[in-house]
């Protein structure tokens, strides 16, 4: 799960996705394409938007994305147009390129949506996000059939 700054909406998405599949059969994780915020916990607002869901967030740490991370692992999902753009920059070949997807299009297939950024904005676009991303992460889960 990848977005910006790693606090904000990719930690939520990498708690939600953890929650609903078994222990030991994917490994989750995520990360910015800034390193603003490494080694930072996420945003008070996505911990308190998941602990409302019943989902504990506040012990995650923000990393940057790097090129590593297409060895690592198998789906990429990124948030919106400039993660994209940021990690597709990185990326080394046709096959690091297919494993990048924007995490909407599990909802609405091919429309490249963005999770919108809920950084600079209230409360309640932490809870649009949560419901965009769990929303998506269910989907992910029946295509994953852990
Ligand atoms: P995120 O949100 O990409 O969802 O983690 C943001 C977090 C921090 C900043 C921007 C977006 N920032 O500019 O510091």
């Amino acid at each position: 799960m990848v977005c910006l700054g790693n606090i904000c909406r990719s930690p939520l998405a990498e708690g939600i996705l953890r929650s609903k599949i078994p222990d030991n059969t994917f490994l989750v994780d995520s990360a910015g394409t800034a390193n603003y915020h490494v080694g930072k916990t996420p945003d008070k607002r996505s911990v308190a938007i998941a602990k409302k869901h019943g989902l504990d967030i506040s012990h995650l740490k923000g990393r940057q994305f790097g090129v590593a991370d297409f060895d690592t692992f198998d789906l990429i999902y990124v948030m919106d147009e400039s993660n994209f753009k940021n990690v597709i920059a990185l990326a080394r070949n046709d096959e690091d390129i297919a494993k990048v997807t924007f995490i909407l299009n599990e909802i609405y297939p091919n429309l490249n949506y963005n999770v919108p950024d809920p950084y600079y904005g209230g409360d309640e676009g932490f809870e649009t996000i949560y419901n965009m991303l769990n929303e998506a992460c269910d989907n992910i889960v029946k295509k994953l059939n852990p």
